[in-house]
C-alpha cells in the first residue's frame, strides 16, 4: 500500500521564514524543512494500481500558474493534540486547484472528501495540553507574511510512517500553465 497525498512545495526562502518562525520550545515537534509543504489533497492508503492511475489523472490536470504567498498563523485543536500552522492566500486559485485534484481522485474511484479545504502548511504538532503555549506562539507569529512566491507545479507525495516520524518522498510533479 501506498499512502499519498498531493501538495504544493515552498520555494527555500518561504520554508526559511517559516523555520525562522518556530522555536527551540520542547512542547512541539517541530517539522523539518523536508516536511514542509501545503497539501491539497490527502489520499492515504491505496494499492499500486490505484496510485499509477491517480499519477496519471493528476497529469491531465490543467491549471493555470499563480501566487500564493504565506499569510498569518493558526491552529487545529483536537481534545489532546493539535497543530501549528501558516497560512496560505488567497483562497481562490488554490482552492480551484485543489477541486481539480478532487475530481481526479474522484475518477481513480477514491471516495469524496467531506472535510472543508483549509489551505496551511503545518509548522507543528502537540500532544497534551498546550494552552498557554500555544497562545504565545499565535502572538508572536501573528505578523507571519512571506513575499508572494510563484506556484508553477504540484506535487504528489508519498508519506512513509517511522517512530522518528513522517518521511515524504516525491512520487512526481506536475507542471502548471
Ligand atoms: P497536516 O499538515 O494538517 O497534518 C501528509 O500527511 C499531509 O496530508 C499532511 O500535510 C496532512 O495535513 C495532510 N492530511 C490531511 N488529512 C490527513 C489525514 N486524515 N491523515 C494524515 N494526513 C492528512
Amino acid at each position: 500500500m501506498h499512502r499519498l497525498f498531493v501538495a504544493i512545495r515552498p520555494p527555500e526562502s518561504i520554508r526559511d521564514l517559516m523555520i525562522d518562525a518556530m522555536d527551540d520550545s520542547a512542547d512541539f515537534r517541530w517539522r523539518h524543512d523536508e516536511q514542509l509543504h501545503l497539501t491539497l489533497r490527502f489520499v492515504g492508503e491505496v494499492e499500486r494500481p490505484v496510485a499509477e492511475d491517480l499519477a496519471a489523472a493528476l497529469g491531465s490536470i490543467r491549471a493555470p500558474i499563480f501566487e500564493l504567498r504565506v499569510h498569518g498563523a493558526g491552529r487545529f485543536e483536537q481534545r489532546n493534540s493539535g497543530a501549528l500552522w501558516a497560512g496560505g492566500e488567497p483562497r481562490g486559485p488554490l482552492a480551484a486547484l485543489a477541486a481539480k485534484v478532487e475530481r481526479a481522485c474522484q475518477s481513480v474511484g477514491l471516495e469524496p472528501e467531506r472535510r472543508a479545504f483549509h489551505p496551511h502548511i503545518t509548522l507543528a504538532r502537540w500532544k497534551g495540553r498546550r494552552g498557554r503555549e500555544v497562545a504565545q506562539f499565535l502572538e508572536r507569529t501573528r505578523g507571519l507574511a512571506s513575499d508572494p512566491f510563484v506556484v508553477d507545479r504540484f506535487i504528489l507525495f508519498e508519506s512513509r510512517l517511522s517512530r522518528h516520524g513522517a518521511h515524504y518522498t516525491e512520487v512526481a510533479n506536475y507542471a502548471l500553465g
